[in-house]
C-alpha cells in the first residue's frame, strides 16, 4: 500500500470514527472469582521475560515429555514453540479429564428442529466416540500421522469429534465452514491434497432442510479436475432417508459413517506422541489474491495458547456452562468452541441454525435452558437481535457473567445495549481482537483487571507486545494517529506458515518491517495484522479494521479479489470491481461494480447470473448488494481501476477530486446510476 493510500483511508476512518468512552469497571463479585486477578501477570509477560514467560501457557497442558527449547528461532519467521516436546490435542481435551469428570458434561448440542431435545455429551461418551472413529479413520480410511483430510461439515456434534478423532492419531485437519460452496471447498481440498472427504448428509438453517451431501459430490468432481483425487466420502448421518434419493452413494467412494462404525464399537486408539511443533490443523482465510491461504497452525503452541486464553480472557472454570455462538468452521469455532473449552473441562454449547429463528429468543431460551453463565458472540449477531427484539433478554431467566465481543469493530451504542439488556448489568465484557492467523487473541481486557471501554478491544494480552507503525516502520506514539498495528514479538498461537508456501507467509506478514530477511533473531520480525488502529493514551487499541483487500462481511472475512475472481468466470464479465458498504447488521457487504465485454447489453439477467456465480463460487455470504453493470470503470491513466472512488459512490461519501483520471465523465455516470 502506498502512503499516500494510508493517508486517504485512515482520515476517512477517523471521520467516522466514535470518541473515546468512558470505562466500566467489573465488579468485585466477578474480581474475586477471576482466574486471572493478578496485575504482576503483566511483569511476568514484558519483553525483558520472553520467550521464557510462554511456559507458563505451556504448563496448563499435559505433556508426554516436556520441550527441550522454549522457542527455536533458527527458521525465522517460521517460529518453533516449545520445541522437542510431545504431547496429543485429543488425550488434552478429553482423556486427562476422565479420573475426575468423566460424568460431566463436555457438550451440549442443541439442534434447531425440537429445539428441547438437546443432546448432553458426557467426557466418557466424547472419549468413546472419537476413540471409535478416529479407529475408522486410521484401519478403513487408511488414513495415517501427517495426512491431510478436508471436513465440510454443518453445526454438529460430529464436527468437534470429528477433528478431535483427526487429532488423536496426528492427521492434520482442515475444517471448511458448511455454508461455503462446493467449488471453495474443491479449492481447499486441492490445496491441502486431501484424499478423504468428511461430510454430513443435511442439516437445519433457519427452518428448512438443506441438502449438504451434494456439495460433496460437486467438489469431489471439481477436485478431480484440478488433479486431486479424493477416493473416500465419509458421510455422517443425521437424517437417514430425507435426502438419500436425490443423493446416491457412490460405491466404493462414499460410505455412510453410522453404518462404518459398527465395525469399530467398542475400539480403542492410544493417541498418538506429536511433536510440539508438527501441525494441528490448517484453516483457510481471505487475503489479498484471489486464493485463499492455509494458514497452519502447530500443535504444541496452538494449543496452549487457546488454553490460556479460554482461562484467563474468558475465564472459564469447569463448573461454567459456556456458550461461544460461532460456527466451528472458522477459527473462533476451533480456538473457542472446540480446543480451549475442552482443555479446560468446560461444558461447552453448540447450536445448529440461526440466533433469529424461530424467534429472537431462541439464544436466551437456549442460555436459560442450559444455564450458560459465558456467552461468546459477534457484533453482527448483536445488532441482529438488538433490532429484532431490544426486550427479548429481559423475559428469560438466565444470568451471564462473562460476554465476548469479537469479528469487527463494535459501534459503542450497540456495546452499551450488549451490556445493559444481554448482560443485565451484571456480566463483564471482553472485545477481542485477533485473527484465523493467530490462533487466539492479540488485544483485550483482561477481565479480572482491567476497566472496559466500549469500542476500544484493549491492550495487548499479557505476552502480546503491539505497536504502530508507520509505512516506514517508525513507531506511531501519538495517541490517536492512525496506523498499522503489528505485533512486536512472535507467540505460541501464531500460524506456523502459509500451508505449501513459505514465501508468502514472508510476504504477507513480515516483509514490509523485516529489516534484514536473513535474520534469526525474533526481534527483527514484527508480524504485519493487516489492520489500521490508533492506541489511546491509556494504551488501549481501537481497531479501525482492514487496511488490504479484505472485506468483513457479519464478522466473516471474504477478499475483494477473490469476489472479482468469481465474477470474472461469467463470460460477458471484461472487469469486475468489489468494494465494501456499510450495513447497519452485517457491518460490510460487498458492492460489485462489472464493466462488460464490449457489445454486450446490461440486462437484469446479467447481473443475476454472475450474483448467482459468486454465491456458486464461494457461497452465499459473498453475494453482492447489488451488482452494477457500469459503462466503464473508473481508471487512473495508468490504466488502475480507482475503487476508493468506487467505495465512495457505494457508501454516498465524497468522491474527492477526480479529474486527474483518464475518465472523470463515467463517475458521474456511475454516480447517477447507484445514488439515484
Ligand atoms: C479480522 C480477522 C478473530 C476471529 C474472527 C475473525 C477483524 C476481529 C475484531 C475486534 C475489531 C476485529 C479485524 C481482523 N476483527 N476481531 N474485536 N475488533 N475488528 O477472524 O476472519 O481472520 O478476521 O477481523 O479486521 O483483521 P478473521
Amino acid at each position: 500500500m502506498s502512503k499516500k493510500e494510508v493517508v486517504e483511508t485512515t482520515e476517512a476512518q477517523i471521520a467516522v470514527h466514535w470518541k473515546e468512552e468512558n470505562y466500566y469497571y467489573p465488579s468485585t463479585k466477578f474480581i474475586a472469582q477471576a482466574n486471572l486477578n493478578d496485575v504482576e501477570v503483566f511483569d511476568r509477560f514484558s519483553l525483558d521475560n520472553f520467550p521464557d514467560c510462554y511456559t507458563e501457557y505451556a504448563e496448563l497442558l499435559t505433556w508426554y515429555k516436556y520441550w527441550d527449547e522454549v522457542l527455536d528461532s533458527s527458521d525465522a519467521p517460521c517460529f518453533k514453540w516449545f520445541k522437542g516436546g510431545l504431547l496429543n490435542a485429543s488425550y488434552n481435551c478429553i482423556d486427562r479429564h476422565l479420573k475426575n469428570n468423566k460424568n460431566k458434561t463436555a457438550i451440549h448440542f442443541v439442534p434447531e428442529l425440537e429445539e428441547e431435545k438437546i443432546e448432553h455429551i458426557t467426557y466418557q461418551e466424547l472419549y468413546v466416540k472419537v476413540n471409535e472413529f478416529a479407529a475408522l479413520l486410521r484401519d478403513f480410511a487408511g488414513l495415517k500421522r501427517g495426512d491431510r483430510v478436508t471436513i465440510h461439515m454443518p453445526m454438529s456434534a460430529e464436527l468437534p469429534i470429528t477433528m478431535l478423532a483427526c487429532a488423536r492419531i496426528g492427521v492434520i485437519h482442515s475444517v471448511v465452514f458448511g455454508g461455503f460452496s462446493a467449488s471453495a471447498c474443491a479449492d481447499r481440498i486441492v490445496d491441502s491434497n486431501s484424499r478423504v472427504l468428511i461430510t454430513m448428509d443435511a442439516y437445519y438453517r433457519g427452518g428448512k432442510l438443506l441438502n449438504h451431501k451434494v456439495n460433496a459430490d460437486e467438489a469431489v468432481k471439481i477436485s478431480a479436475d484440478d488433479g486431486q483425487v479424493v477416493d473416500k466420502v465419509l458421510v455422517w448421518q443425521r437424517y437417514p432417508g430425507k435426502i438419500s434419493s436425490d443423493t446416491p452413494m457412490v460405491k466404493g467412494r462414499d460410505f455412510f459413517v453410522n453404518d462404518e462404525l459398527k465395525k469399530f464399537y467398542g475400539a480403542r486408539v492410544e493417541p498418538e506422541k506429536m511433536l510440539s511443533e508438527d501441525p494441528l490443523f490448517l484453516m483457510y482465510t481471505s487475503g489479498t489474491t484471489g486464493k485463499p491461504k492455509g494458514c497452519q497452525h502447530g500443535t504444541g503452541g496452538y494449543l496452549a495458547y487457546v488454553t490460556a486464553m479460554s482461562k484467563y480472557i474468558q475465564d472459564i472454570h469447569p463448573e461454567d456452562v459456556y456458550w461461544c455462538m460461532a460456527d466451528i468452521g472458522w477459527i473462533t469455532g476451533h480456538s473457542f468452541i472446540v480446543y480451549g473449552p475442552l482443555a479446560l473441562c468446560a461444558s461447552s454449547v453448540i447450536y445448529e441454525g440461526v440466533p433469529t429463528y424461530p424467534d429472537a429468543g431462541r439464544s436466551w431460551r437456549i442460555a436459560q435452558e442450559l444455564d450458560v453463565n459465558i456467552f461468546h458472540t459477534a457484533p453482527t449477531a448483536i445488532r441482529a437481535l438488538r433490532k429484532l427484539g431490544p426486550d427479548e433478554p429481559a423475559k428469560y431467566n438466565y444470568h451471564f457473567k462473562h460476554m465476548t465481543t469479537v469479528g469487527e469493530p463494535i459501534e459503542p451504542a450497540v456495546w452499551k445495549w450488549y451490556e445493559s439488556a444481554v448482560g443485565k448489568g451484571e456480566a463483564i465484557i471482553v472485545d477481542t481482537w485477533w485473527q484465523t492467523e493467530t490462533g487466539g487473541f492479540l488485544c483485550s481486557t483482561v477481565p479480572g483487571l482491567s476497566p472496559m471501554k466500549p469500542g476500544s478491544a484493549g491492550p495487548g494480552v499479557p505476552g502480546i507486545h503491539p505497536i504502530i507503525l508507520d509505512d516506514d516502520g517508525n513507531e506511531i506514539t501519538e495517541p490517536g494517529i492512525a496506523g498499522n498495528i503489528c505485533i512486536q514479538n512472535p507467540w505460541p498461537g501464531m500460524l506456523q506458515t502459509v500451508w505449501g508456501n513459505r514465501q508468502r507467509f514472508v510476504d504477507t506478514y513480515f516483509a514490509q518491517y523485516c529489516k534484514d530477511p536473513n535474520s534469526k533473531d525474533w526481534r527483527d520480525w514484527p508480524y504485519l495484522a493487516g489492520d489500521a488502529a490508533t492506541k489511546s493514551e491509556d494504551g488501549y487499541y481501537r481497531i479501525l479494521g482492514r487496511i488490504d483487500d479484505v472485506i468483513n462481511v457479519s464478522g466473516h472475512r471474504l477478499g475483494t479479489k477473490e469476489i472479482e475472481s468469481a465474477a470474472m468466470v461469467v463470460d460477458e464479465v471484461a472487469e469486475a470491481a468489489v468494494v465494501p458498504v456499510s450495513h447497519d447488521i452485517k457491518g460490510k457487504e460487498p458492492d460489485l461494480y462489472i464493466a462488460l465485454k464490449t457489445g454486450v447489453e446490461p440486462s437484469e439477467e446479467l447481473a443475476r447470473k454472475i450474483s448467482d456465480a459468486i454465491c456458486d463460487q464461494i457461497g452465499k455470504i459473498a453475494k453482492p448488494r447489488k451488482v452494477w453493470l457500469v459503462p466503464d470503470m473508473p481508471k487512473t491513466r495508468s490504466g488502475k481501476i480507482m475503487r476508493r472512488v468506487l467505495g465512495a459512490i457505494s457508501n454516498k461519501g465524497d468522491v474527492g477530486n477526480v479529474m486527474t483520471l483518464a475518465n472523470p465523465e463515467v463517475v458521474e455516470e456511475i454516480k447517477h446510476m447507484v445514488q439515484k
